[in-house]
Parts: C-alpha cells; structure tokens; sequence
C-alpha cells in the first residue's frame, strides 16, 4: 500500500494513519523511512538448515545494519503519525513501534479521527485502513463502540476543513466510499485486505465548497 501511494520513503513528506490500529501501515512506513531492511531484527527458519552459510548471512545482515545506520543519521526529526480512537490500540501502536525500533521516528497518540488536527504544518500523505462494518466498527469519542452512519460523511467533512493540500489514500470494500466522503476519487486500484476485496481509493483533498453538500455517485467499481 505505501508503495502503491508514491510516498517517498527517503523524503520528507509526512505520513500519517489515523486510524493507526496496531500501527502496521506507521511502524512500516516508519521502518522504510529509517532505511531498516524488512526482518532486520528477526530470526528466519532457513538459519536452522544445514546448506545455510551463517559468514555469508551475518556480512548480509551488517551491510544491512550499516546502511540503515546511515539513513538514521540523515533522518531529522518525526515525521510518521499515527492516532487511534482506542487508548488501547494506540498503546499497543506505541509498543510495538519500540519492538520494531522505529520509536524515535514515529509518534503515536490517542484520538479520534474527526477530531484530530494535522499533525505536522507540511501537508503530507494520510493513508488508513478504516474500521469496515465486516470487522471491527467506527467508534466515537471516548471510544464507544456503537456504530456511527456518519463516520465517513464527517470524516470527509473534517479533511475539507482541515487537511487541504493533503492526499488521502483509504483501503475499504465500500464502493460508496466516496459518496459517503462526499468527494470525488482520483485513483482506484482493487487490492485485497486478506480474504476481503477491497478498493485503494485516493483523494486529493481540497478546501470545502458550497458544491460538496451534494454527495457525488458512487462510480463504477
Ligand atoms: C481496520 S482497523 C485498522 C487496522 C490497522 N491498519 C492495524 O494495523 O492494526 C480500524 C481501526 O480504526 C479505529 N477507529 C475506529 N473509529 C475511529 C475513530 N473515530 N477515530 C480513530 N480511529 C478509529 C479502531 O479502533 C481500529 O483500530
């Protein structure tokens, strides 16, 4: 999905997931952008087989160490974000940022989505994998769990008021989503959260106008 977006792992443009969950999309935006390669700091069962050259993988695995060294130096400051409505999801985002080393580049906080302000003054790249009504629902302030119709009608709301200049990218099986936004998307690309076929929707969102009262259709899937 970051790759799919064009974000640029080695630039400066912020991105940010408010709907952060256990924090996956952050903590691997986070990763790509300190340089760490993928399962750095994990073991792998093909260590175990006997044709398995532990010189050869250890200089791999230093290249590798030494080259996300570097990048870590040229990286200033937090530039990944991530928030939950759920104090819980949001620690948990936190702990396993920690886990994954990228604690220093990420910042994660508890919040809801309506209500949360961009979290840095450089427009960036929102990118969230939204509660699907199949799975987990929208919750509120203080993180109740009813489901609330609105949701993305407000959260559409919400960015024209706030995010302009932002590109949002949202994964949903909804092919209303965009009438629910009341916006008009600018990419699609179907794309399959495990067994559930979903749409990679992108919005380039722009300042609130008296036209968006109307919800635009829902175009063809
Ligand atoms: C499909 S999950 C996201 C999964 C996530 N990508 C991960 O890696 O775990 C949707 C998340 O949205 C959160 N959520 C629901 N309503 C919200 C709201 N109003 N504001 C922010 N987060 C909300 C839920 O707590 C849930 O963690």
């Amino acid at each position: 999905m970051l790759a799919a977006t064009g974000w640029d792992a080695h630039g400066e443009v912020p991105l940010y997931d408010s709907c952060c969950g256990s924090g996956t999309i952050a903590i691997e935006a986070a990763a790509m952008r300190l340089g760490l390669a993928p399962g750095l700091r994990r073991r792998f069962a093909f260590e175990t087989l006997k044709p398995h050259d532990r010189g050869v993988w250890q200089a791999l695995c230093a290249e590798a160490q030494d080259a996300a060294s570097d990048q870590a130096k040229r990286v200033t400051g937090v530039s990944v974000f991530a928030s939950d409505v759920s104090h819980r999801m949001a620690d948990f985002a936190q702990a396993n940022a920690r886990r994954a080393g990228v604690g220093q580049v990420l910042w994660v906080r508890a919040g809801d989505a309506l209500q949360r302000m961009p979290p840095s003054t450089q427009p960036g790249v929102l990118l969230l994998n939204p509660p699907y009504g199949t799975r987990v629902q929208t919750a509120g302030v203080a993180g109740s769990t009813a489901v609330d119709p609105d949701f993305f009608t407000q959260l559409g709301r919400h960015w024209k008021n706030h995010y302009a200049g932002w590109t949002a990218w949202v994964l949903s099986p909804d092919r209303g989503l965009p009438g629910q936004l009341r916006m008009r998307e600018s990419r699609r690309m179907p794309l399959f959260n495990g067994d559930i076929e979903c749409r990679f929707w992108r919005f380039d969102l722009s300042a609130w106008k008296a036209s968006d009262a109307q919800p635009s259709p829902a175009g063809p899937t």
